[in-house]
Parts: C-alpha cells; sequence; structure tokens
C-alpha cells in the first residue's frame, strides 16, 4: 500500500465487500484503538499458486493449521514491510501455538514476484513463511475470493507501485474465516494476545 490519493480506494472496496457478504458483526478494540473484526464471512476460497521454492501449493495443503493470510508485494515501500514485521513479531510471543500458524503472504504483483523474488524478501522475516505467487488470472481469483482490492498505478520517475487493501486475516483449520485485523497498528502485542485467545493450545 502507499501512501497516495489512491489509498482510500481499498477502504471503499472493504465497504463494499461488508456489503456483498463479508458481514461484520463484532469489535474488539484493542489497547491502542485498533480494530479486530469477528463475524461471520464469506471470505476465502481454493487456490492454486506457487510458493517461494517453486513448489505448487493449494489451499487443502493448509488444512489443520491456522493461516495469517496477507496480501502484498515485495517492491512495496511501507506498509507491506511494516506488517510483514508485526506479523514476525507476533509470531514470537505465541510459544507453542506457533507450530500451528502459517503466515502467508499472497503476492499482488506477480508479474515481479517470481518465487525467487519471495524467498529473498521472505528470509528477513523468518522460516514459517509461506509466499505465494502464480498467474494473473490466479491471483486475481484469489484477491477476490479474501475481498482484497488491489491497482496498479505508474510512479512519476518509471515503474509502478500497487495499492492494495491491508487488512490481515486469520483463518481457522478448517480453512473458514475467524477473524480480521484492519492493519498492523495494532502491533505485535495485541496481535499476540488475540491470536493466544483464539488459538487453545
Ligand atoms: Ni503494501
Amino acid at each position: 500500500m502507499n501512501r497516495t490519493p489512491h489509498a482510500l480506494l481499498p477502504w471503499i472496496f472493504l465497504l463494499l465487500a461488508v456489503a456483498g457478504g463479508l458481514f461484520l458483526t463484532a469489535r474488539d478494540m484493542t489497547g491502542a484503538g485498533h480494530a479486530i473484526v469477528t463475524g461471520t464471512a464469506e471470505v476465502g476460497g481454493p487456490f492454486r499458486l506457487v510458493d517461494q521454492n517453486g513448489t505448487v501449493r493449494t489451499d487443502r495443503d493448509f488444512r489443520g493449521r491456522w493461516l495469517l493470510v496477507y496480501f502484498g508485494y515485495t517492491n512495496c515501500p511501507d506498509v507491506c514491510p511494516t506488517t510483514l514485521a508485526v506479523i514476525a513479531d507476533a509470531m514470537k510471543r505465541i510459544g507453542p501455538r506457533r507450530a500451528r500458524l502459517v503466515p502467508l503472504f499472497i503476492s499482488l504483483d506477480p508479474a515481479r514476484d517470481t518465487p525467487r523474488a519471495l524467498k529473498t524478501y521472505l528470509a528477513a522475516f523468518g522460516p514459517e513463511f509461506v509466499g505465494l505467487t502464480g498467474s494473473p488470472a490466479a491471483i486475481r481469483q484469489a484477491a477476490n475470493d479474501y475481498r482484497v482490492y488491489y491497482a496498479t498505478h505508474p510512479l512519476p520517475h518509471g515503474g509502478y507501485a500497487v495499492d492494495h487493501t491491508g487488512v490481515i486475516y486469520l483463518m481457522g483449520p478448517d480453512g473458514s474465516y475467524v477473524a480480521l485485523y484492519e492493519d498492523a497498528s495494532l502491533g505485535p502485542d495485541s496481535l499476540a494476545a488475540d491470536l493466544r485467545r483464539r488459538i487453545q493450545s
């Protein structure tokens, strides 16, 4: 996500997604005032993508484990690395539950985010992270299923950036939606506390 006039679009999209089937029934405000949202939702779905080692991975490969699902791209200047760092810090604070939770980073920039690029990028955040990329059509499908908005826009000095929703989803061991964190501003302590509460050991 980038701090541009486009930055409101992901929020507008999230509001549309709520109207379209993401029914948010409870908001637990953390001490810092950032929302953790629970409720029923039609979020997620089958995917078939390629991980940072070049291995085909589907949603079914992750049954039995909890997932933190975040969509972004490796060239993101600020929000993606901040979010991944918060997830990585939270992972360190949940004790043995760590073995039952997989952070998924799904690329919204498959043209640049090859498996090799994902592998280099994710090495900074920890060995648990699974990076996924794929064909533009497969990525579009996954983003739509998770109600994630994204769009590229050209940068003034060449190249492009990708505006995108910054939501982190928690999915349960059966693959169903459990909760969402609006963005990483809740911080690693609040995220870890919520994960410890939900993932019963
Ligand atoms: Ni980003």
